[in-house]
């Protein structure tokens, strides 16, 4: 695999072999790179958990992350983000992990000669983050056919609803959606449930943050609004299959996609999918740079 930019590029005995390679690093640890690597992690949007994953990854492997902040730059002084990635590659970085807030910007770096790794690009894909979501559900059934999954809230700005649409469907799972009539997308229409009734039959309740900083206009819910009407809380989880789980790729709006009560409770597996994190970075890092030594 020469790139990881979208879950659509990958086959499903793509997808299963990094799911594996990243469960038998958790089962048995991992034994870093021979060969010195270097990656630069370039984020041009915030984030804790992609980040720092990557990082914890990376470490793990032996690979050197070599510092880039946006904010300190060349970036602000109008430097494009192919002469940026150009510099990385002129520079000896082996890979690059990139986050950015336009979709497809992967598109514009067509000419580089070192592979990417997509953190996240916009509202349209977030690889990484479906790939350890998969590996958690994987390690819950042990299998996706025939599971019935419901993505809720935000669907038409989040890039992790797309990917795991793209790779659960691919995986012989049943996915259906729930969310607010302006956070729809007008292409899965049919596919959409209200949560009451869908979240009775799931194995797999998947909540999406709220993406505030996607709206143009501010979202017309309170937290305790939209959290009554389209959220997780006690009545709805007393309604759940008793060994079904609860996601979210966090950060969390507490209270809001999900009560307070719920984030660490018995069927959430919220800091599982972070913990699973860093073992798929490492099985995609593996994938993309050699094998370990
Ligand atoms: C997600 C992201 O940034 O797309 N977070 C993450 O990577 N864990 C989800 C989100 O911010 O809503």
């Amino acid at each position: 695999m020469d790139n990881l930019l979208s879950m659509e590029h990958l086959s499903e005995a793509d997808i299963m072999r990094i799911i594996k390679r990243a469960l038998d690093f958790k089962e048995n640890g991992v034994q870093p790179f021979e060969e010195k690597k270097y990656i630069a992690n370039l984020f041009f949007e915030n984030s804790t958990r992609t980040k720092t994953s990557f990082e914890m990854a990376e470490a793990k492997l032996g690979i050197s992350s070599i510092p880039f902040d946006v904010n300190f730059s060349s970036v602000s002084k109008g430097e494009t983000l192919y002469d940026t990635c150009k510099t990385m590659e002129a520079l000896g970085c082996d890979g690059l992990v990139i986050r950015h807030s336009e979709n497809k910007y992967y598109e514009q770096l067509v000419g580089l000669g070192i592979p990417v790794i997509n953190g996240g690009d916009g509202s349209g894909s977030h690889p990484t983050q479906s790939l350890l979501d998969l590996m958690t559900i994987y390690e819950q059934f042990g299998t996706f056919k025939g599971l019935d999954v419901v993505i809720a809230g935000d669907i038409i700005h989040s890039r992790v609803a797309h990917s795991n649409q793209q790779a659960l469907e691919k995986l012989g799972a049943n996915v259906v959606f729930s969310a607010p009539p302006e956070w729809q997308e007008a292409h899965q229409g049919d596919a959409y449930r209200v949560l009451d009734e869908a979240l009775a039959e799931a194995d797999v309740i998947m909540l999406l943050r709220v993406q505030h900083e996607r709206h143009d206009i501010r979202a017309r819910f309170t937290k305790d609004d939209y959290n009554r009407l389209y959220g997780m809380n006690m009545k709805r989880y007393d309604r759940m299959k008793k060994n079904a789980i609860i996601m979210h790729p966090a950060p969390v709006n507490r209270g809001m996609e999900i009560s307070e009560e719920l984030v660490e409770g018995e069927q959430s597996v919220i800091f599982r999918q972070m913990k699973n994190g860093v073992f798929v970075r490492m099985s995609v890092l593996t994938e993309i740079l050699g094998s370990a030594g």
